[in-house]
């Protein structure tokens, strides 16, 4: 054993353990058969920091103390636990094997208790408790992908275990294929992680609970920024909106028909032939002109962009490829040549800075004329026949590589490329950006949608648990293509899929090719007015909903948050019935049902619930039988909540009624809410231009507290409408101790209204 800067090294008979020291809650662990190689990682943002703060060599172990953990090296054989300070077993290498290399196949094989569950891993299907399955990491293209379909799209190798009274996070940071086993097809012992080349090299998660595990999982992988406001709103999508006359109506008939809406995508059609970086002409002769109609009804434009590169004399991005040295090859130096949409295609290689640059700088092409959204796809990469060959080579910023090992990452470094250019190019406006394919880590650069679904009711409850695992893997910007992408919905299904979708952090509603339209009135006038219900909600809630957004910048908790995440050890929450509930934000749980249904079971966790649609009142930690017809879907507020509520508007650059609506449920428990707002659409909230403030409600002290506003943004809103709900009548209602009456809204709510300033303002009662 050799002492290192923040660890250790071990020369063991067969490897090379070091063993790293981030923070007292976070150790990464790297094992290889020889000499470790340079450390280098995509996804990544993180040194090792510290010490351990105390290392004691025994006669047959190794003990590595931090102020939260201990790691325990147990010498032979060669066996890793981490412990609480207490000693409680967190997690710990399988007694009876726990490393092994089949070829260059590494994996490790950890203890598995009796009563452990798996969350995570990203983008995957299946249920929420992981355990008994088994996964596989390598990016998919995957159309119409079923129920137990792996792999898809997104590879982000890290989970959360628990058990006992312990949770734990491992990340697998190895962009080769991987794989994990959590129990599937073995007697319950072991789980397991591997990599089909590569190091070991995983970071070991030991905060006390999961929230602070995704917090650090995200410190280390990094968080999301802000992305623009009217990425939250409505966004309305289709394979292929062309030419421009039929999208100018699209945009008008949002407005006609008083259906709030935010984004008009552009689909490969808009395109000259397929080129990434151009327009048809004959489709959209003045993308200028139109994006300036479109921005002054209120609408922002994203188009798809592919990284295949049209191979073509005269195609400028394809002659600036050629001329810069910007496509991937074969280690012979001949270009790899897959097929996508235009047709023959050399591929960027996204894992070389130079070539990130380039293809940042070609958006022009595209923000000159107002685009500022960016959709990347087929990013896995895929082409057709979808088997690239491992061997084509990869600068992996410079430390050279092939597919095998750039696959992975490649989705990942088109979008930080397309990240990185456009922000640059946009003025400090900031871009959305979108991608199919990612790796950890994308959170930084880009939101990710779940690709090619289908339009059935499996689809929506799977598309509610990938949401939910993508937000755990630190993706917090996520969604399905609400309505299935392939295939029709019946009215039921889609008018439900809305509802859903409204409690989604990533609204869009997208279809295939030749399928039948799906704009929110093309399912009769009942789904139709069923629809803009839904999305004026949406729109309501974009204070409570950009606040949840802030939170992930700041902590990586997750916009839509499985229930695991708050309540782990309770059993209830994994069960098929109810294993799709989530928080949407701190406040809101959300109950997805089916569009078949008009009755269900809910589950409600520990603490006191209130229906939102009609303030009803349930006691926690029981089951209840619900309606749910499609215009009610079954959410509930938690006792205490604090949801601040907007009025409805038909985009986010229209400008809001100045009310500002704090909605307070009554409850025994103190709360908070930090509530935060900005301009929404530029980078001046890095310097100050922001306004947050702290909503406390304490039951106790019988006080709600709208705390100073902090940060120099003007809110958008001057008046604040306290709505409180459950209260009954309460007397003796002071406004910073004057006396006021409160009217009354429903038989559950009173209300009151008083200016809204900078300054705190407390209501006793
Ligand atoms: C892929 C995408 C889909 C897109 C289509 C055409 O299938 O996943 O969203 O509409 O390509 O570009």
């Amino acid at each position: 054993m050799k002492e290192v800067e923040h660890g250790i090294i071990i020369t063991a008979d067969n490897a090379r353990v070091e063993v790293l020291h981030f923070s007292p809650t976070v150790v990464r662990v790297r094992i290889d058969r020889s000499e470790l190689k340079p450390d280098f990682s995509y996804a990544v943002i993180r040194q090792p920091a510290g010490n351990f703060k105390k290392i004691t060599d025994k006669r047959d172990s190794l003990v590595l103390i931090t102020d939260s953990l201990q790691v325990i090296i147990m010498k032979k054989p060669l066996r890793i636990k981490f412990l609480t300070p207490g000693g409680t077993l967190i997690s710990g290498d399988y007694q009876n094997f726990s490393l092994s290399w089949q070829g260059t196949e590494i994996t490790c094989y950890k203890k598995m208790f009796p009563d452990e569950k798996f969350i995570g891993l990203g983008e995957k299907t299946g249920p929420l408790n992981r355990r008994g399955n088994a996964y596989i990491n390598w990016n998919t293209d995957i159309p119409g992908y079923s129920y137990r379909q792996d792999p898809l799209y997104v590879s982000i190798p890290f989970f959360i275990g628990t058990h006992d009274d312990v949770s734990y996070g491992i990340f697998l940071d190895n962009s080769f294929e991987t794989k994990f086993n959590f129990g599937a097809s073995t007697d319950d012992e072991f789980s397991s992680f591997s990599a089909t080349d590569g190091e070991m090299n995983y970071y070991f998660f030991g905060a006390k609970n999961i929230p602070g595990i995704i917090r650090d999982y995200t410190w280390i992988t990094g968080r999301m920024e802000l992305p623009p406001y009217w990425s939250l709103g409505y966004q309305q999508c289709r394979w292929s909106y062309y030419p421009e006359p039929e999208v100018l109506d699209l945009a008008n008939s949002f407005r006609e028909k008083k259906i709030p809406c935010d984004v008009i995508y552009l689909d490969i059609h808009y395109m000259d032939n397929y080129k990434v970086f151009t327009w048809n002409k004959d489709r959209f002769p003045d993308p200028t002109s139109m994006i300036s109609k479109l921005n002054a009804l209120g609408f922002h434009l994203v188009t798809i962009i592919d990284p295949g590169i049209k191979i073509e004399k005269g195609y400028m991005n394809y002659d600036e490829g050629i001329k810069n040295d910007c496509f991937v090859k074969y280690p012979d130096g001949n270009l790899y040549v897959g097929s996508v949409w235009p047709g023959r295609c050399h591929f960027p290689d996204f894992t070389n800075p130079k070539v990130r640059e380039w293809w940042g700088r070609s958006f022009t092409a595209l923000t000159v004329p107002g685009v500022e959204g960016f959709w990347n796809d087929m990013n896995e990469p895929s082409a057709w026949g979808q088997s690239i060959p491992d061997i084509v080579s990869f600068d992996f910023d410079g430390h050279h590589s092939t597919l095998a090992e750039a696959h992975n990452v490649y989705g990942l470094n088109m979008s930080r490329a397309t990240f990185e250019g456009t922000k640059q190019l946009l003025n400090n406006k900031r871009p959305f950006v979108l991608t199919r394919a990612a790796y950890a880590g994308i959170q930084r650069y880009s939101a990710v949608w779940t690709g090619d679904n289908t339009a059935t009711e499996d689809d929506l409850m799977m598309a509610v648990r990938m949401v939910n695992s993508l937000g755990v893997s630190g993706v917090s910007f996520t969604g399905p293509d609400m309505g299935g992408f392939i295939g029709t919905p019946t009215n039921e299904l889609f008018a439900r899929w809305m509802s859903i979708g409204v409690f989604t952090p990533f609204l869009r509603n997208h279809a295939e090719i030749n399928s039948r339209h799906k704009e929110p009135w093309s399912f009769g006038e009942e789904v139709e007015e069923i629809s803009r219900q839904w999305i004026n909600k949406r729109y309501r809630l974009l204070p409570y909903i950009y606040s949840a957004f802030y939170e992930s910048t700041q902590t990586g908790m997750p916009v839509a948050r499985t229930l695991a995440i708050n309540y782990p050890r309770d059993e209830k929450i994994y069960e098929n019935d109810f294993q799709n509930e989530y928080f949407f934000g701190g406040e809101i749980l959300v109950a997805p049902v089916s569009g078949d249904k008009s009755i269900c079971k809910v589950y409600l966790p520990a603490g006191d619930w209130f229906r939102m649609s009609n303030d009803r009142y349930y006691n926690g930690r029981s089951e209840a039988t619900v309606d749910c017809p499609l215009d009610d879907l079954p959410v509930f507020v938690r006792s205490g909540g604090i949801i601040p509520l907007q009025s409805v508007i038909q985009n986010t650059s229209e400008k809001p009624s100045p009310v500002l609506e704090i909605h307070v449920y009554n409850g025994k428990v103190p709360n908070s809410f930090t509530y935060y707002e900005d301009d929404g659409i530029t980078y001046n909230y890095k310097t100050g231009q922001f306004c947050r403030r702290v909503i406390s409600f304490d039951p106790v002290k019988k006080s709600i507290i709208i705390g100073k506003a902090e940060g120099s943004f003007a809110s958008r809103y001057t008046v604040f409408r306290l709505v409180l709900h459950d209260f009954g009548d309460i007397m003796g209602v002071k406004v910073n101790g004057k006396d006021v009456t409160l009217k009354l809204k429903t038989s559950k709510q009173r209300f009151l209204e008083t200016a809204l300033t900078s300054e705190a303002t407390e209501i006793t009662y």
